[in-house]
């Protein structure tokens, strides 16, 4: 198992960042029912993710045993505040690429902690000896995510429209990406 990696935020807690394990399914699914209400910007609404606890737990089994992907959670004193994952293709042309996803519970904005999980990914990246690039979509008017990833290194890459369609409107995405190493 990727090593884990503790934090100290600017409100002085300690965030502790690592892969996640299979028996926190449920918190996990949790968490996402409670941040699809907290924000557009993601592929689901509220009640909208519908995995089961057992999917989960199977998913995240899956994950933790391939080298090219990896998911991850963020606690302060064991509750769950932020989740973020890559997943890269299974064929030899496209086990390199991988997309990236991240969100952070609407009460913890703010406090370095989407930056913090952006390191670990990429410095899990450059680790991986296999992840030659990272992929996203985000929203063309999620400033905030796209300050993040810029902050990151990612560059814009094209932009497609109607990628989003959230109560009757559409929305275009950016495409952006990071690559790793040479
Ligand atoms: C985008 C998101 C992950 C940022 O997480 P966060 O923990 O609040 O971000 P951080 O505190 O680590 O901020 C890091 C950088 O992001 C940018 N940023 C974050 N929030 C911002 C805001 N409200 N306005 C402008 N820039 C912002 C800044 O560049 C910031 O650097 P700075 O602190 O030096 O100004 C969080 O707002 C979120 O979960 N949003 C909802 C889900 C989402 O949009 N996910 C991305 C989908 S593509």
């Amino acid at each position: 198992m990727y090593p884990s990696k503790s934090v100290e935020l600017r409100n002085g807690k300690t965030l502790l960042i690592r892969p996640a394990i299979p028996d926190e399914a449920k918190a996990i699914l949790e968490y996402v029912n409670q941040i699809a209400g907290e924000s557009d910007n993601l592929t689901f609404g509220p009640g909208e993710f519908d995995k089961t606890v057992d999917d989960e737990r199977k998913f995240i089994s899956k994950i933790n045993i391939t080298q090219n992907n990896i998911f991850v959670v963020a606690l302060i004193e064991n509750e769950i505040v932020a989740l973020a994952d890559i997943h890269c293709g299974n064929r030899p042309r496209t086990k390199h690429a991988g997309n990236l996803g991240i969100s952070v519970k609407k009460k913890y904005w703010r406090l370095g902690i989407g930056e913090a999980l952006m390191k670990y990914l990429i410095e899990w990246a450059y680790n991986s000896n296999i992840v030659k690039k990272i992929n996203l979509e985000v929203r063309e008017d999620n400033t905030a995510a796209i300050n993040l990833y810029k902050k990151m290194g990612f560059i814009e890459e094209g932009r497609i429209s109607r990628v989003l369609y959230i109560k009757g409107k559409f929305y275009t995405t950016l495409s952006m990406g990071l690559e790793i190493g040479d």
